[in-house]
């Protein structure tokens, strides 16, 4: 009841909007993933202090800006001041850490399809699941291509399905656990999102004659691409769009 067939995203999906050529998860790096051509991208959200979902991959704002602390903890006018683009280079000074509307206009505006993680903060798994598909179906109630959620969190997939159950969802796994189907059944999953060296052909096979999709990330080389994409992998997520894709 889960399935969608044929999968309509993009075989290519640019990690963190672009890669690794621009600040990963800003605005500036979608530009770089639509500048060579990639009808897809995968972005990292969390929710702000204050309930607003934005792009972030770690749990705190140290690594990827100019500030430091919690994520959780802070709200969206104060992230919206920090620069999260001056680390990877002073051509990206000023970028700062969007929303996922901003986002969802880039997206919209390109016919950029987008995979959506949900990265909740730790204790934040519902709270970010429910809000983050909650923004998500209105952000993209008009558009021709619904935007895929995914998570390593099944808490926060629960919430999002409880919230928004029309918006597709993909299970992520480092490795996929042989009780991968149970886990997708009762999501309401349509796709296994996994890490692609711990991925084998057999497991690709088993999950795409079920009627499931498999996505993987992160592939950076061109051999390991097409080998996947000759098993069947319907989507990879690459750092390199430089190097893959489209
Ligand atoms: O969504 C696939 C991939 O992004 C998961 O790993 O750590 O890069 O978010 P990570
Ligand atoms: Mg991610």
């Amino acid at each position: 009841p889960h399935r969608i067939r044929p999968w309509p995203y993009p075989e290519y999906l640019a990690h963190r909007g672009g890669g690794t050529l621009a600040p990963e998860n800003t605005l500036a790096a979608f530009r770089e993933g639509t500048r060579y051509g990639y009808r897809a991208a995968e972005c990292d959200v969390k929710l702000s202090a204050d309930g607003v979902s934005f792009l972030l991959h770690d749990d705190t704002v140290d690594r990827t800006s100019n500030g430091t602390g919690e994520a959780k903890a802070l709200t969206m006018a104060q992230i919206a001041r920090l620069d999260a683009g001056r680390w990877r280079g002073a051509a990206f000074a000023g970028e700062p850490m969007p929303t996922l509307a901003s986002v969802a206009a880039h997206c919209l505006a390109q016919g950029m399809a987008l995979n959506i993680e949900i990265k909740p903060c730790p204790g934040r798994e519902t709270e970010t699941g429910a809000a983050v598909a909650r923004e998500a179906a209105a952000l993209w109630q008009h558009a021709a291509m619904a935007p895929l959620l995914s998570s390593f969190s099944v808490e926060a997939l629960r919430a999002a399905r409880d919230e928004a159950p029309g918006l597709p969802r993909a299970m992520l796994f480092e490795r996929v656990p042989d009780d991968w189907r149970a886990v997708l059944e009762e999501l309401g999953a349509v796709a296994v999102h996994c890490d692609h060296r711990e991925l084998d052909e057999a497991r690709v096979r088993e999950i795409k004659s079920a009627g499931y999709a498999v996505m993987c990330y992160t592939v950076n080389r061109r051999e390991d691409a097409e080998r996947l994409l000759a098993w069947g992998v319907d989507a990879i997520c690459t750092d390199r769009i430089d190097q893959l894709g489209p």
